[in-house]
């Protein structure tokens, strides 16, 4: 593999809150435009593997490259600009109530990268458009479906160029009917190149995009392979098991 096209390295990541490991030993490396999948038990420690990348969390041990370049946690200038590169969607949104749609996406582009009025708003609706809510832009998050507010947050991820984009569970908080709408996007954006790193359950649609399965328990990545590799038919992997048990219960709720 050319080193050039890694666009994202993590060594040793490890946290622990108080005296009780969440993160051990975190290493992988990734290339530019694929996706990569962290899949597991709740309180394996996906969230804090993702909030580790971005210094949300400050890793106890453990170093990042972004694009070639080793991540300097202590100097907060590299972390602001680190943390533009490499964007993240929440569960939850976390949209300001306060603004509408295009707003939401606009603000950092004003604020952060310093934009013009004009061209912030140009390049905010373009992003609107991109995850089809070019229609949208006046409403408030109170006006929008739980779908829509995703895609919103992926439209204000996405209008600042990240050279990574990381989701932790984007369609964990939706009605069932509103998945469809989230993952539609995120697979536009995969198929589009964009470097991601998602969290979720959404394991047969993951299966069709991903380069890598990350499978996390108690902290830990215990195993990690292509798609094929770990959900094989002749397979039985963890990650098999833990997806046969994902599609049961889902079978048992009906869905
Ligand atoms: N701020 C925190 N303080 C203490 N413990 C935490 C905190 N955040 C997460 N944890 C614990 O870390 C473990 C891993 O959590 P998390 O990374 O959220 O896992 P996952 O996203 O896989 O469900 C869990 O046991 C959780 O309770
Ligand atoms: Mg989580």
């Amino acid at each position: 593999m050319n080193d050039s096209d890694i666009i994202l390295k993590v060594e040793g990541l490890s946290k622990a809150f108080g005296n009780k490991p969440v993160l051990q030993d975190a290493t992988f490396t990734q290339r530019r435009g694929t996706l990569k999948v962290l899949v597991g038990p709740s309180g394996g420690g996906k969230s804090t593997l993702l909030q580790c990348i971005n210094y949300l969390i400050p890793p106890d041990q453990g170093r990042v490259w972004l694009d070639g370049r080793q991540i300097n946690p202590k100097s907060r200038r590299e972390l602001s600009a680190y943390r533009q590169e490499v964007g993240m969607i929440f569960q939850d949104f976390n949209l300001f109530d306060h603004l509408n749609a295009l707003e939401n996406v606009r603000i950092a582009l004003l604020k952060v990268k310093g934009m013009a009025k004009a061209a912030a708003t140009e390049r905010a609706m373009a992003e609107l458009a991109r995850v089809g809510l070019a229609g949208k832009a006046d409403l408030y998050p109170a006006q929008l479906s739980g779908g829509q507010k995703q895609r919103v947050s992926i439209a204000r991820a996405l209008a600042m160029d990240p050279k990574v984009l990381l989701l932790d569970e984007p369609t964990s908080a939706l009605d069932p009917e509103l998945i469809g709408e989230v993952l539609t996007v995120i697979k536009d954006l995969a198929q589009a190149g964009i470097t991601m790193i998602m969290a979720t359950h959404q394991i047969s649609f993951s299966a069709s995009l991903a380069d890598e399965f990350l499978f996390m328990e108690k902290g830990r990545i215990v195993e990690h392979g292509s798609p094929a590799e770990l959900l094989g038919k002749d397979c039985c992997s963890r990650t098999q098991a833990f997806c046969a048990k994902l599609s049961e219960l889902a079978g048992d709720a009906g869905q």
